[in-house]
C-alpha cells in the first residue's frame, strides 16, 4: 500500500494521516467534545489520552505494517474528520473494519457515506480484500444510516464488543464482501441501486 494517496468524489477527500494534521484534530476533537464521546473508543485500563501526535503515531505505525489504512476526509481543502480502516488481514482472511466521526458543521451532507465508499471500493478493488466490516452502536442512528445509504448487509450483534465512553458496549455488525459490489459501492449508491437493509432494532442503555 502506498504511504500517500489521495481518493476523491465532489468535494470530498479522503488522504494519509499526516503528523502535521495533529493540530486540526485536536482542534475538532476538543471542541466536539459532547458529539463524539458516546461513540469514542475507551480503554479501560487507562484515562482517556488527548496526545494526538502519539495518535497519529500509532495510526501511522499501522500503516507501516500493513494493517491500517489510517485516514483523514477533507473537504475544501480543510480537514473535517477521520475515516480508519484497521484490522487489515490478508491471506484466506482478506478482510478490514472501518471506523469513522465527522465535524457536526458538516454533518448530514453525505460526507461519511462518500468516504466510506470511496475506501471500501479502494479495499476491494486496489488492496484487493474480500470482506470490509463496520460495527455501529444500536443506538447509533445517524451512523447506521451510513450503512443503510450504502447498503452494509446486517450480520448480527456482538455484545460488549468494544469499550466506548467507559463500558462495554454491544454493536451491530455490518459487512459487504467484493462479490457483492462489483459495479462499486460508490457508483452503486450514486445510481440509487442499494438493496433495502434489514437488521433489528435493539435499544441500549449507558
Ligand atoms: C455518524 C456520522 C459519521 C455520520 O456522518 P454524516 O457525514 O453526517 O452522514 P450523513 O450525511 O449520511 O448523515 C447520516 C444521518 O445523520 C443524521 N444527521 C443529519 N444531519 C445531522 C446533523 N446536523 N446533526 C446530527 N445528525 C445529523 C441524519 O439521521 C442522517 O441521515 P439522513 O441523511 O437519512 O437524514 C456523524 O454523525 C458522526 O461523526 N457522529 C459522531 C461520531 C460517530 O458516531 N461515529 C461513528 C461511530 S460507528
Amino acid at each position: 500500500m502506498p504511504n500517500s494517496f489521495a481518493l476523491t468524489h465532489g468535494d470530498v477527500k479522503l488522504r494519509i494521516v499526516r503528523m502535521r494534521d495533529a493540530k486540526a484534530i485536536q482542534d475538532l476533537v476538543l471542541s466536539n467534545r459532547e458529539w463524539l464521546r458516546p461513540w469514542e473508543a475507551t480503554n479501560p485500563e487507562a484515562p482517556q489520552s488527548f496526545d494526538f501526535k502519539a495518535q497519529i503515531r500509532g495510526l501511522l505505525r499501522s500503516m507501516d505494517d500493513q494493517t491500517g489504512m489510517p485516514m483523514v476526509i477533507e473537504m475544501d481543502g480543510r480537514v473535517v474528520g477521520q475515516l480508519n480502516v484497521a484490522n487489515i488481514l490478508y491471506g484466506s482472511v482478506s478482510s478490514a473494519v472501518i471506523g469513522y466521526w465527522i465535524s457536526p458543521e458538516v454533518a448530514g451532507r453525505g460526507v461519511t457515506p462518500t468516504a466510506v465508499a470511496l475506501a471500501t471500493d479502494y479495499l476491494f478493488n486496489i488492496v484487493g480484500l474480500h470482506r470490509v466490516e463496520i460495527a455501529i452502536r444500536p443506538e447509533n442512528v445517524a451512523s447506521l444510516r451510513v450503512v443503510e445509504k450504502l447498503g452494509f448487509r446486517y450480520e448480527g450483534l456482538k455484545r460488549g464488543y468494544i469499550h466506548i465512553n467507559g463500558g462495554w458496549r454491544d454493536h451491530l455488525i455490518f459487512a459487504l464482501l467484493a462479490d457483492e459490489v462489483r459495479g462499486g459501492v460508490l457508483n452503486r449508491w450514486l445510481r440509487g441501486e442499494v438493496p433495502a437493509v434489514e437488521y433489528p432494532r435493539f435499544e441500549e442503555k449507558d
